[in-house]
């Protein structure tokens, strides 16, 4: 058997080196680093995938949903509403404008934001709901975008880990007013780099978003707007361009890969992720909830199988926001799942010989 591997970047890329060699190499010969004609062709690409009539490239998922918050007015004094379990990124960017972050616990089944908890987190102050398409799994947007739509509040889907997956036929981050996705090298689509993209089908914003990540300015050394240092530079644009066809393929393995966890783990022993119905699941993660999770990942590592915890804290708990004042026992469910998750290896490189070592891995440290 090959080792088992969290993610197989390098053997991915053995299989299109050639297409992305030549990619790289045309950058490279025509020097047109930064906004170079690829941004704007990739640009095209994402927009026609995601459903969407405007994308537009920048640094990295972080500064998507900064960039987009910015786009909103969003600051001091506001209120914006997340879910309490996601990387850190969804609520760090809150915090940076100025905004107050608000959390909202998350659904036991799915591990995305409850709606049933989510007209209670509305205030006066509320101006903007983040929900996360958390692990390749959409979250509930028919209720999300029904709540927000009472309030005339917007929804920037955070979908950075989600790219390719689909709610009742459409796509994700393709029902927000706004969505943003990373292309961080372990993502479903990932580039050699840092790299992420904004998406919105009203060309106002569009225009403005693209100005905020381009310094604030249409016309070169002409600033209209307070904005970044944010493109997605034209290498990394070029690289994404041949990764995207694949994309749905690609999707298709990690399914395969999680239809053989599903049927060869011990459902009696370890939760494995439930899928709802009008969704499709594209397994950025496949994670289980466990008992003893520690000790499992432990046993699991001496057996050669390398296991991930995507995140062993939930986000009300980060000492870097305790001056809001959270305290455990707030957000339960999310705290039980950053205790009990953990995410197995998952990528399109797996083998069904890899997937059942890792299932008895996992029956054996229970039934010792
Ligand atoms: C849910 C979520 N949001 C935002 C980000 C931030 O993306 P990046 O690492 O490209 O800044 C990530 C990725 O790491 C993520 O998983």
């Amino acid at each position: 058997m090959k080792p088992i591997q969290m993610v197989d970047l390098k053997n991915q890329y053995l299989k299109i080196k050639d297409e992305v060699d030549a990619a790289v190499h045309h950058v490279l010969d025509t020097t047109a680093f930064i906004s170079g004609p690829e941004c704007g062709e990739f640009e095209r690409d994402m927009a026609n995938y995601v459903g969407v009539s405007h994308a537009i490239g920048c640094a990295n998922g972080t500064d998507a949903l900064q960039i987009a918050m910015m786009a909103l007015n969003i600051g001091q004094g506001d209120e914006v509403i997340t879910t309490a379990f996601s990387f850190v990124a969804t609520t760090e960017t809150i915090a940076v404008t100025g905004a107050r972050p608000v959390y909202v616990d998350i659904d036991p089944v799915t591990y995305n934001l409850d709606p049933a908890k989510l007209e209670a987190a509305i205030t006066k102050k509320t101006k903007a709901i983040i929900p996360v398409h958390l692990y390749g799994q959409p979250a509930d947007m028919d209720e999300i975008l029904a709540i927000a739509g009472k309030y005339g509040l917007p929804v920037i889907e955070d979908n950075a880990q989600s790219i390719g997956a689909t709610y009742k036929r459409q796509k994700t981050g393709s029902m927000g007013l706004i969505s943003t996705t990373s292309f961080y090298p372990a993502k479903n689509l990932g580039c050699f780099g840092d790299g992420g993209m904004i998406f919105t089908r009203d060309s106002e914003l569009a225009e403005k978003l693209r100005m905020i990540a381009n310094h604030g300015s249409k016309k070169r050394y002409f600033h209209e707007l307070l904005g970044l240092n944010s493109r997605l530079d034209t290498l990394q644009a070029a690289i994404l361009k041949v990764k995207l066809p694949h994309l749905d393929g690609w999707a298709a393995a990690r399914q395969e890969a999680a239809r053989l966890y599903n049927e060869n783990l011990p459902s009696d022993l370890v939760k494995i992720p439930a899928v709802k119905p009008d969704r499709d699941h594209v397994y950025h993660q496949y994670s289980i909830l466990a008992e003893n999770r520690d000790a499992l990942q432990a046993f699991l590592k001496e057996k050669g199988i390398p296991t991930a915890v995507h995140y062993p804290m939930a986000l009300h708990l980060q000492p870097a926001f305790s001056h809001y004042g959270f305290n455990r026992g707030d957000f339960p469910i999310a705290e039980n799942a950053a205790d009990h998750i953990l995410c197995l290896p998952i990528h399109t490189e797996l083998d069904a010989e890899q997937i059942r070592y890792v299932c008895d891995g996992i029956r054996s440290f229970y039934k010792s």
